[in-house]
């Protein structure tokens, strides 16, 4: 049914400048995505964490549109994430691309405005894939936004599941089996020959403002979910674009995580060290609320001082800091406080953080963006624990 990326019939010269061009592009991406990654991961914290908050309090107003704040958040949280994991696996689990959808539907309804109408044909039978549900999501959303784009006069958005298989997309295609397929079909401009050959190039953009991201994106995670993309377009006359990706075996479909218990009120004073305003009004907030008490630091300096005025339970503190990095502030505190327990706050990847300052600086590290849930967890987890 489609001009796959296989079937593109580049020659061979072509295809390795391509190539060359991309790993290129990807490695600016990976320089890029790890600039911004820490400023990135401050604002998410505080985005998804004051939503989370709205929430708890039962009666908040536009219960639905914070809810899809919320989600707005956690999907920029799992962007952000795959930005910087490229390649490494994320934990997979049973997801329905049905449910995925409607999830998102009041996020799809909003981003096709009035001038587009949305028709979605769901196959009610439709299998289970094995997968990332925040990193297939980015794949709905891309490919949706992108034909918003297409369609700047309004026209129809069709979004199509069915079980399918891999033989229908390319014989020479390395996946074979059962599959789930996606379709997002728009009837815009449509696109040329020239264009779909850069579709998948990173920064490649035909827009004003567009980003050139999207589709590296939604590229990149079919190819983690090892599944297949196709695209059918001609100018004027609209695109689709297809996602192939596994059928998981039915038996493979696991049940939904079970509801962690609530927690207790949490007792016990925390010094908290957070350069940035706002993370650190978030998680004084989140931690009062649970009945902790908070001594809030911005700098290390200011978090020496306060510890030496009151005992404190737990360390709270950034890695990050401008004078003194939370771990060599910890180190200081312990030395005089052996009791002290450390909890620190970082955007970097657990085993970076290890090979850094050494395993032994903190008894838990909390991963940047992280959930008042999370946090809530792991202050519990390390008093309790003491
Ligand atoms: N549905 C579509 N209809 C027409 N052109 C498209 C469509 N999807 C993608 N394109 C083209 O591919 C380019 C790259 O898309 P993408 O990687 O998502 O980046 P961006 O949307 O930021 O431009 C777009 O600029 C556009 O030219
Ligand atoms: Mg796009």
């Amino acid at each position: 049914m489609t001009a796959s990326r296989q079937d593109a019939g580049a020659e061979e010269v072509t295809l390795t400048a391509t190539a060359w061009q991309q790993l290129q592009g990807l490695a600016t991406l990976g320089r890029v995505a790890g600039g911004v990654l820490h400023e990135l991961n401050n604002l998410l914290t505080v985005i998804g964490g004051y939503s989370e908050l709205l929430l708890q309090r039962g009666s908040a107003p536009r219960r639905a549109e914070l809810e899809a704040v919320l989600r707005a958040a956690q999907q920029a949280a799992a962007l952000a994430r795959q930005l910087l994991a490229c390649g490494r696996g994320q934990p997979r689990q049973a997801v329905n691309l049905n449910r995925l959808i409607a999830d998102f539907s009041r996020l799809l309804q909003a981003l096709l405005g009035e001038a587009i109408s949305l028709e979605t044909c769901l196959a009610p039978d439709l299998g289970e894939v094995c997968g990332d549900p925040a990193a297939l999501a980015q794949v709905l959303l891309n490919l949706v936004r992108n034909a918003c784009d297409a369609m700047p006069e309004g026209g129809r958005l069709a979004i199509h599941t069915a079980n399918a298989d891999f033989a229908e997309v390319a014989t020479e295609a390395p996946q074979r089996g059962p599959a789930v397929k996606l379709a997002v079909a728009d009837t815009g401009c449509g696109m040329d020959a020239a264009v779909q050959a850069q579709l998948f190039t990173p920064f490649f953009s035909t827009k004003a403002h567009g980003t050139g991201l999207g589709l590296t994106l939604v590229a990149q995670i079919v190819r983690q979910h090892r599944g297949l993309l196709a695209v059918r377009s001609a100018p004027g006359q609209g695109t689709t674009v297809t996602v192939y990706l596994p059928r998981a075996a039915p038996d493979a479909a696991s049940s939904p995580a079970p509801q962690a218990a609530p927690l207790p009120r949490g007792a016990g004073r925390i010094l908290l060290v957070e350069d940035d305003a706002e993370v650190r009004q978030l998680v004084r907030a989140v931690l009062q609320r649970q009945g902790y008490t908070v001594l809030a630091a911005g700098s290390a300096s200011e978090a020496l001082r306060l510890a030496q005025e009151q005992p404190v339970d737990v360390l709270l503190a950034d890695v990050v800091l401008p004078q003194l990095s939370g771990p060599t502030l910890a180190a200081c505190l312990r030395a005089r406080h052996p009791d002290l327990k450390v909890l620190l706050i970082s955007g970097y990847p657990p085993g970076v953080l290890a090979q850094r300052y050494g395993a032994a600086v903190a008894e838990a590290v909390l991963a940047k963006p992280f959930t008042p849930e999370a946090l809530l967890r792991q202050v519990h987890a390390l008093l309790g624990a003491g």
